[in-house]
């Protein structure tokens, strides 16, 4: 039996749930309408301001991610700026992405960032970590990476669409020095050191001022298979002294796949071995989840347990959100075990590897390696992990969504001239709304959802969402996981009226329903203004769908 960590060790409510009861003040507002469901939001219960990092992005140099879909180089017949693919940064300038994670991943722990600098005809071509998964028929690039694609032209596709770069540090195959050299390049000042200078030729005497460093990637498994002690040990030596031109580097630690609280727990152990103080040097742990498990509890192998990303039932449908919701666990799991030994929660979660896994099959591109068609159902998905970082601002600060393009849940698909947004990219496009605002307790009272599990009754939640306040305008998404029930929901803010109110709802009559290159617009979001009568908003949130409601309240 093959488990995912095996995989990479060999390298390769609050919100929700309950009924208002007769002691509400807001009790007497929900007159009987004929809804099933309600909403109330509550601006006097805030619950932290929403980082905007939460929306980030993951993009790692395997297979079609970098070469094909960010990069086709300057003098392709694609459009491209300086190399990067045009349509990428038009679109991406439109969901305030806010950073961008690189070069991986598993890739990360083989990479050496030297690599990738200097002139691009003297930069030496390299094995890819991933090339052993690659097909015979694969672009040469997907396995001897060309190193076209370095430091210079990754915080160049940053600048170009508005976010920060986020770069993970190889801590298998490269030494603290290295690392340190690394920052030394991309944040001297210029004209300070030799690298400065290097950086200068290659167009940018300013430093980068990247601020976010990853300290290896998944070290319980491809990057380096090393005990939480051992790890918390190299990341101790790693992060001492590394040069800090601003003061405000951000180190953030390897953290647990899933529900590994042994993880969590011998890491800060033995980091604390050392002294309290040690925390400072912590900005946050990283936690991956991918949901990939769609055997209905029939079996734990990595390759067996995965499902279809285009043929798939309603009960596939909501064994995959079972699978993603078990998010909202393991960032309180992790937390507690983190209190432990950080009570004043000075290190906080950064969950920057999440999203649905499935089997080889479904690709846009054939013959590109974990790469998968986003469809409505990975939509709703997204939806639903957002609101659940989007309720939990005080525990995460940032998230990465695996991966930008051509690769899990991407956001977006290209080949060569051929490009579209998905239906998560559409998500990315509604949720960018609630970046920054002010988190709301929400809640949210719906009918579950029921289904037959392999002859054994299961069910799921029937309505949930985030809420956040930007001034007078509230942003509330929601998302109905019902396959075939609408939920007309009477929706209330608690204290406050709605002058006016718009919303926009992604959704289609086909669960399976997906954009493709020759089919671009299947789902697209559709934006109508409301009638808003007082205070209460009646609304029917559509099945299968996600829902932004932006209100401006009085
Ligand atoms: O996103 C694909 C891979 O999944 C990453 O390289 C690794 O970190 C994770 O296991």
């Amino acid at each position: 039996m093959i488990q995912r960590r095996d995989f990479l060790r060999k390298g390769l409510i609050g919100a929700g749930g309950f009924l208002l009861t007769r002691h509400s003040p807001w009790a007497a507002a929900f007159d009987s309408t004929g809804s099933d469901s309600r909403i109330e939001v509550l601006p006097a219960e805030p619950l932290g301001t929403i980082s905007p990092n939460i929306y980030g992005h993951f993009t790692e140099n395997l297979s079609g991610v970098v070469y094909d879909g960010m990069w086709v180089g300057e003098n392709s017949k694609v459009p491209n700026i300086k190399g990067i693919r045009k349509e990428l940064v038009d679109e991406m300038r439109k969901i305030k992405p806010p950073v961008v994670r690189f070069p991986g991943g598993c890739f990360a722990d083989s990479y050496d960032w030297k690599d990738g600098i200097g002139p691009a005809d003297k930069r030496p071509r390299r094995t890819n970590f991933w090339a052993f998964g690659e097909t015979a028929a694969a672009p040469a690039s997907h396995k001897y990476d060309p190193n076209l694609f370095g430091t210079d032209e990754f915080v160049r596709f940053c600048k170009l669409i508005g976010a920060e770069a986020y770069l993970a540090a190889n801590v298998r195959t490269l030494s603290a020095q290295d690392f340190d050299r690394w920052v030394e390049y991309c944040n001297s000042p210029a004209g300070s050191t030799t690298l400065a200078d290097m950086r200068a030729a290659a167009g940018s005497p300013e430093p980068y001022n990247v601020r976010y460093w990853g300290v290896g990637n998944e070290s319980w498994g491809c990057g380096g298979n090393f005990t939480p002690q051992q790890y918390a040990v190299e990341y101790r030596r790693y992060t001492t002294w590394v040069p800090d031109y601003k003061g405000d580097l951000a180190f953030i630690a390897s953290g647990p796949d899933g529900d590994r609280w042994s993880w969590t727990h011998g890491f800060f152990e033995e980091i604390l071995r050392k002294g309290k103080e040690q925390l400072r040097s912590i900005y946050g742990i990283a936690l991956h989840h991918y949901a990939w498990n769609l055997s209905r509890g029939a079996t734990q192998d990595w390759e067996k347990g995965k499902g279809d990303a285009l043929k798939f039932d309603p009960v596939d449908w909501y064994e995959l959100l079972r699978e993603g919701d078990r998010m909202e666990g393991l960032i309180n799991g992790h937390w507690q075990v983190m209190a432990e030994f950080d009570p004043e929660h000075s290190v906080k979660l950064v969950v920057d590897e999440w999203g649905p896994w499935y089997r080889p099959g479904s690709e846009a591109t054939p013959g590109d390696q974990i790469e998968q068609m986003p469809t409505l159902r990975d939509a709703v998905f997204s939806g639903m992990t957002l609101d659940i970082f989007n309720r939990h601002p005080e525990k995460v600060t940032m998230a990465a969504c695996a991966q930008l393009i051509n690769c899990l849940n991407s956001l977006y698909l290209a080949h060569e001239d051929r490009f579209c947004v998905t239906p998560v990219g559409h998500i990315f496009s509604m949720y960018a709304a609630h970046q920054g605002g002010q988190g709301l307790r929400t809640i949210f009272s719906a009918p579950g959802v029921s289904y037959d599990r392999d002859g054994k009754a299961a069910s799921f939640w029937g309505l949930r969402g985030s809420a956040s306040l930007h001034d007078k305008e509230l942003v509330l998404t929601v998302v109905n996981p019902a396959v075939n029930a609408p939920r007309e929901t009477e929706v209330g803010i608690r204290g406050a009226s709605v002058q006016s109110a718009s919303a926009t709802a992604l959704t289609h009559s086909d669960i399976h329903a997906h954009n493709t290159f020759d089919q671009r617009t299947v789902v697209t979001p559709q934006t109508r203004s409301l009638d808003v009568k007082g205070r209460i908003l009646n609304y029917t949130f559509p099945p299968a769908s996600v829902t932004k409601l932006a209100l401006r309240l009085t």
